[in-house]
């Protein structure tokens, strides 16, 4: 049977398309902020991707691969005309972005990395995606937002920035979390990527990431040719929706706004 699928975004602004990827377990709406403050230079098109947010898929048991979430980024630059964008991707994003630059490195003007990282799973990780993936398909959102939610955000988060937060993970669909989580875990090691990259590189990160702490997001970024780092402060997992100030000048002054 065919799988039936429908990909929403949303988007603001003119000029250069922007395509937004969100992280784990969200949807378009933490980039809010970012369509707000950039929409004077960018076309910026937030994705919702398959299965999460507003994007529907027809299946009771689905199963993703990165590479498969990176073609679907693709599948909506086709439908909105554009040859080539600016990517921005935050943590799972960052790792669909890999992906992308890997199978489709001629759709990319430049890449924004965002609390991410480039290393695959260790064992330890991996059998921690797969609790993980049972826990949300048994106990629901709920349970996985009291296990992962404050930690993706800095210390003393703000109420506005919890709630936010916390509404996106509860509106999410637990059999494409749980999908979302194994392929995270089946993505593959972009280490060796990272020198090759020839397309302008800007990395973003909150000084207050609990769980891909900056210095090792610093070392990361130093592989890349000529990549610019920008440290967030009071910013934690969720540096562009805490402190979406520091985020849009940090992508203002890159995209030469
Ligand atoms: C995310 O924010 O997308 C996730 O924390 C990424 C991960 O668990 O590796």
């Amino acid at each position: 049977m065919a799988e039936a699928m429908q990909l929403a975004y949303e988007e603001r602004g003119s000029g250069p398309v922007a395509v937004f990827v969100h992280g784990f377990p969200l949807d378009r709406r933490m980039w809010i902020g970012q369509l707000a403050g950039l929409a004077k230079i960018r076309r910026c098109v937030a994705v919702d991707l398959r299965g999460n947010g507003l994007s529907k898929i027809d299946d009771p048991d689905p199963s993703f691969s990165m590479d498969l979430i990176a073609d679907d980024v693709v599948k909506t630059l086709d439908e909105i005309g554009a040859d080539q964008a600016d990517v921005i991707g935050l943590s799972m994003g960052g790792y669909v972005v890999f992906a992308l630059w890997r199978r489709h490195p001629a759709r990319i003007r430049s890449l924004v990395l965002c609390d991410t990282k480039s290393e695959a799973d260790s064992d330890e990780a991996k059998a921690g995606r797969e609790k993980t993936a049972a826990m949300v398909r048994e106990q629901g959102m709920e349970a996985l937002w009291e296990g992962l939610g404050p930690k993706l955000l800095a210390s003393n988060p703000s109420d506005d920035d919890v709630t936010r937060l916390k509404e996106m993970f509860v509106a999410q669909d637990p059999a494409v979390i749980a999908a979302d989580a194994l392929a995270m875990r089946d993505r593959p090691d972009s280490t060796p990527d990272l020198p090759g990259i020839t397309v302008p590189v800007l990395w973003i990160h909150g000084e207050e990431d609990q769980l891909m702490p900056i210095d090792g997001a610093r070392a990361t970024a130093e592989k890349i040719p000529g990549a610019r780092f920008a440290a967030i402060p009071r910013g934690g997992h969720m540096a562009p929706m805490e402190n979406a100030r520091a985020t849009n000048e940090a992508l203002l002054e890159f995209f030469g706004g």
